[in-house]
């Protein structure tokens, strides 16, 4: 079977929130302890947005900063910036001759992102779930913790790791490179994992506080619809005092949260913050009003967010540490992706 590994990303693009530290960052911590990880800021991707960012260094720095801020180990892990290994474009290359437009084309964010105008937009932005699936077999990682948002994404690594696998099962076979594994009732040669996505807990969507059908973004021209890693105490207060509810008092455990997205929400980044359930944080504040329980959020928010966003900030500063991280991080992944390279090169031929 394939050896447990555990890679993620996250783009370099504008203010980290609440929703990338308790979807994302807060898993990858926890996953540590347990896996070997390869976590990524993944600059590559943020050129489907814009193709040139002057601050892309720093930005890049940035996400740096929030993983080790948040507790993630650079010595134990692999911490580095996806264009320092140019296998993961040389695999999403293959991956593109793989995958089939029709996939690409059903996906969820690229119609979001595209908007109106389909045509116009990027052949990268149609693509890139090609590059995030070759980010990811490129280590041939077995778990991807996202927040939900990925998982249609997710669900295309897949895809394109069974027919990557299925295509060349007898290639895979003949030069002894599979692992068996089974597709229905048959046993094939693989040569990538079927990625198990770690997504879940109350907090795998988190949305804006100033509308409860959006997601929290870093994109949302709003910032009071977001809480910012780097966000000061009272910034917290404030926004999470200003954000949206409906007029009733929290309800019972009982009664549940269905058709209140926005108390949903607020008791979600509670549980999520507390490491407890919704369940536990009603039985807890059901029955009292918002004005009573935004303050303790807020609190909470503040006790749990100040002390990343003082580390992040002592960290960032130290460039020169940051960049021996990058450097370090890329070396040790260039290696691990160069020997898959080896082999799907042999494997189709190249
Ligand atoms: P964004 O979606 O904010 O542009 P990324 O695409 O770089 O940021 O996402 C980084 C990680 O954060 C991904 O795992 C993504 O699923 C997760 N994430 C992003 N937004 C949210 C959210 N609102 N709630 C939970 N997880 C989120
Ligand atoms: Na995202």
């Amino acid at each position: 079977s394939f050896k447990q590994l555990v890679f993620s990303g996250v783009q370099p693009t504008g203010n980290l929130h609440l929703g990338n530290y308790l979807g994302a960052i807060k898993k990858f911590v926890a996953l540590q302890d347990a896996y070997n990880c390869i976590y990524c800021v993944v600059d590559l991707h943020s050129l489907t947005a814009q193709l040139v960012h002057d601050d892309l260094g720093d930005q890049t720095r940035q996400i740096t900063a929030a993983f080790l801020a948040s507790g993630i180990d650079p010595n134990k892990h692999i911490v580095f910036n996806q264009s320092r290994v140019m296998q993961h474009a040389e695999l999403a290359w293959i991956f593109n001759c793989v995958a089939r437009i029709g996939w690409m084309n059903r996906m969820t964010q690229f119609k979001d992102k595209a908007g109106k105008d389909r045509e116009n937009a990027s052949l990268g932005l149609l693509a890139y779930p090609s590059l995030m699936a070759a980010d990811i077999l490129v280590y041939r990682a077995t778990h991807v913790p996202v927040g939900e948002d990925q998982k249609q994404h997710l669900e295309l690594t897949r895809d394109i790791a069974q027919k990557f696998n299925n295509d060349f099962s007898g290639r895979i076979a003949a030069r002894g490179l599979g692992v068996e594994m089974k597709v229905g009732d048959e046993t094939v040669n693989g040569y990538f994992p079927i990625t198990e996505p770690v997504i879940g807990g109350p907090a795998a969507r988190i949305m804006s506080l100033r509308d409860g059908s959006k997601k929290m973004s870093k994109s949302d021209p709003s910032d009071l619809s977001r809480i910012n890693l780097t966000d000061d105490a009272d910034t917290i207060s404030k926004k999470i005092r200003k954000a949206k509810t409906d007029p009733d008092a929290l309800p019972s455990e009982v009664d549940g949260l269905a058709g209140r997205p926005e108390a949903e929400n607020l008791v979600g980044i509670y549980a999520g913050l507390a490491e407890i359930s919704k369940e536990a944080v009603l039985q807890q504040y059901g029955g009292q009003q918002f004005s009573v329980f935004k303050p303790a959020l807020a609190d909470l928010a503040v006790e749990k967010m100040a002390p990343v966003a003082g580390e992040m900030r002592r960290i960032s500063a130290d460039t020169a540490y940051v960049d021996s991280v990058l450097r370090n991080g890329g070396e040790r992944a260039s290696v691990l992706a160069e020997a898959t390279m080896k082999d799907v090169r042999d494997i189709i031929g190249l």
